[in-house]
């Protein structure tokens, strides 16, 4: 059945407030198979009658669920290969030349998903920087999703899942079979990761600051207000030294704060100090 206009409208504004996602109409058709399962767990026939639910019980925990259930989440290990490939060659090196003294990187992923961009990262740094097991390294990877994070802490991924960009070599030396269709993520290579619940466009900066960000793929619905406003929290999240970078497609809106490096393959951004 397809939904009023005005519950299309009702729903494109809470997701909005809840998450910074303006979904335009071409997101219309998401509606009914995204809120299928909620509409059908908390016992309602169909959606329209979960937006009446909405409509009755304004700031209720449902529109938290609802915006979660809205959000595009798709995702793979190693995605956008270029951006690993330019830490890996040039800008990992460099980075554990500066903190040779200190002996510790953090590395957020800002918006994980159900976490394959934290254990790329995590088996990235594992393949090609042995000597950093004396080192603490900490990857976090937050998400507004509670369920995602629930999924990437679990670190269980199906063939299908692992089967997309994970390399043979590096699913049998990170990954441990978890009965006929699963694998999950070795003890060793979780010790490293750590997830948490994060809305971007409501919390406060990190309290340390950290060498590494991933925010890739995650501003492109929001408005243009919006993302300055996420930048500059990120901004202010990073080492002054530190790297970020964004979504192949997603571009940098003219800043201050921040210095575009454009090599072969691909873009990475440096902060710039906050005048
Ligand atoms: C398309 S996935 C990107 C995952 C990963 N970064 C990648 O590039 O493969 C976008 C993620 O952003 C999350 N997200 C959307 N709005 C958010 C917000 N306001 N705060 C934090 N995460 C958000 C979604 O839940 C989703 O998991």
């Amino acid at each position: 059945m397809t939904l009023a206009v005005r519950d299309v409208e009702y729903l494109r504004a809470l997701i909005a407030r809840h998450s910074g996602n303006c979904l335009d109409a071409t997101h219309d058709y998401l509606y009914e198979s995204r809120l299928h399962r909620l509409t059908r767990g908390r016992g309602f026939s169909s959606v329209a009658q979960l937006v009446a639910a909405l409509r009755s019980a304004p700031g209720s925990l449902l529109e938290h669920s609802v915006a979660e259930a809205m959000t595009i989440n798709e995702t793979s290990f190693f995605r956008e290969p270029a951006a690993f490939e330019l830490l890996r060659r040039t800008l990992l090196p460099a980075l554990i030349a500066r903190r040779r003294q200190r002996r510790n990187l953090l590395f957020w992923s800002a918006a994980c998903s159900s976490g394959q961009e934290v254990y790329s990262l995590a088996m990235l740094l594992r393949e090609n920087v042995p000597l950093l097991t004396s080192w603490t390294i900490d990857i976090l990877g937050t998400d507004l999703c509670a369920e995602l994070i629930a999924r990437a802490a679990a670190a269980r991924y199906s063939r299908v899942e692992v089967s997309r960009g994970l390399p043979t070599p590096l699913l049998l030396r990170y990954m441990v079979r978890a009965g006929d269709d699963a694998w999950e993520v070795s003890p060793a290579l979780r010790s490293l990761c750590r997830f948490q619940p994060r809305n971007l466009c409501t919390t406060p900066p990190l309290p340390q600051l950290c060498d590494v960000i991933f925010l890739r793929n995650v501003m492109l619905y929001f408005p243009p207000a919006t993302r300055a406003r996420v930048l500059q929290t990120i901004h202010r999240s990073l080492a002054p030294d530190g790297i970020l970078f964004l979504g192949a497609t997603e571009q940098m809106p003219d800043s201050p704060l921040w210095k575009a490096v454009r090599t072969p393959g691909a873009v990475w951004y440096c902060p710039l100090p906050a005048r």
